[in-house]
């Protein structure tokens, strides 16, 4: 069992200026973290630090308390699972998990014993004679998982081991990933650029960006406030809308102004948004913030000129514009809402889950935290 913990910790490239820089991160015993970020943003060069991988240029990486920065990679007990599976083409699926152990030196009957485990446990005890090419992707992705549970490391390192496989065998070895965290309690770093992946697996999320850890947290904390409008475009899909304007104090209250639209900002956030009155800022709300019908005092009505309708089984995606402004705003709604491209609509944006970001460093405006909105429609 393994809690690892980096303080200050770059890894630079030589001869450029890529990599990460100054991550301080600790991930406790047993959790279940998400790396989340655009590609290039250093999610493989951290993993790979921690892994003894790559040595880094600054800072310490921790294990259970213990700096291990020179500790080889293999005395680190930390098993790594890549994008690219590979696995050796020449031997068979029970081969490829005994491999490590038998280059280790362990008993045979205790290598037997210890694939025997992890192929029950992942479905595999059927295949254990054919050859990776015999194999189909989900099936390849777990004999890799399963290499790794042999060894019985301290901890997982994932580096989007699921980014190969179709959409439906992506659902469920994700399923099967947080099973098996659950039963073996070993502490798992995940990988990946994948929305649903970074929502629903892990207990806290890490977002990086060019670099660095940009926010850290539960996913729905995160998804509730964006440190900043990256996150906030970056974690959902459709992104969450991001509009250019002006906040305006008026008739007591304040408004945040854009070309023909006037919202009131909720009573709630008057006094944290204040000092920002008559000045620019940036307004984001949710895709699912909009309504087909008004719902309480915090709703506004916004008219959007309709450019397409994604209409995706459970839900249509409704892409427009402002109207009068030409902003584009993405709206989730039922599926029973019809509109259609060219048409004028008139949509009910609830403004409580509403966010300001200042546009100079496209930091949140700091505001009162509202309960998600699911407590709210149970409350
Ligand atoms: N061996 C290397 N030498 C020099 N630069 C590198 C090396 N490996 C990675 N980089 C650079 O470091 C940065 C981070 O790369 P990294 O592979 O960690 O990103 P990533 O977040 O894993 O991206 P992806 O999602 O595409 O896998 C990138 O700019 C990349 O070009
Ligand atoms: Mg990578």
């Amino acid at each position: 069992m393994a809690s690892i913990e980096l303080r200050q910790v770059s890894k630079i490239y030589p001869g450029s200026s890529a990599g990460v820089k100054d991550i301080d991160l600790k991930i406790a015993d047993g959790e279940f973290v998400i790396f989340l970020g655009p590609s290039g943003c250093g999610k493989s060069t951290l993993l790979r630090s921690i892994a003894g991988l790559e040595s880094i240029t600054a800072g310490d990486i921790l294990i259970n308390g213990e700096v291990v920065n020179h500790v080889a990679p293999r005395d680190r007990n930390i098993a790594v699972v890549f994008q690219s599976y590979a696995l050796y083409p020449h031997m068979n699926v029970w081969q490829n998990m005994a491999f490590g152990l038998r280059m280790r030196g362990t008993p045979a009957d205790e290598i037997d014993a210890k694939v025997k485990d992890a192929a029950e446990l992942l479905g595999l005890t059927p295949l254990m004679q054919r050859r990776p090419s015999a194999l189909s992707g989900g099936q390849r992705q777990r004999v890799a998982l399963g290499r790794a549970i042999v060894r019985d490391p301290q901890a997982f390192l994932l580096d989007e081991p699921l980014s190969n496989l179709d959409a439906q065998l992506r659902a469920e070895m994700r399923l099967e990933l947080v099973r098996l965290h659950r039963k073996l309690g070993r502490t798992t770093i995940h990988v990946t650029h994948d929305q649903v992946e970074a929502m629903t697996m892990g207990d806290r999320i890490f977002i990086m960006k060019d670099g660095r850890l940009i926010q850290q947290g539960p996913p729905l904390e995160v998804y509730a406030n964006p440190a900043d409008t990256f996150v906030a475009g970056f974690l959902a899909s459709p992104p969450m809308n991001l509009v250019a304007g002006r906040l305006l104090a008026e008739g007591g209250g304040l408004a945040f102004v854009t070309d023909g639209l006037s919202l009131a900002i909720p009573a709630a956030y008057r006094e944290a948004y204040a000092a920002w009155a008559g000045k620019p800022v940036i307004f984001g709300l949710r895709s699912e913030d909009f309504h087909d019908a008004p719902g309480g005092e915090t709703f506004a009505p916004v008219t959007l000129q309709v450019e397409a309708v994604e209409a995706l089984g459970p839900e249509n995606i409704v892409i427009g514009r402002l109207a009068g402004s030409h902003k584009p705003v993405a709206a989730r709604l039922s599926r029973h809402f019809g509109a259609q491209a060219g048409e004028t609509v008139t949509l009910h944006a609830d403004l409580m889950p509403m966010h300001l970001f200042s546009p100079d460093d496209g930091k949140a405006i700091p505001r009162p935290r509202i309960p998600d909105a699911q407590t709210r429609r149970r409350a």
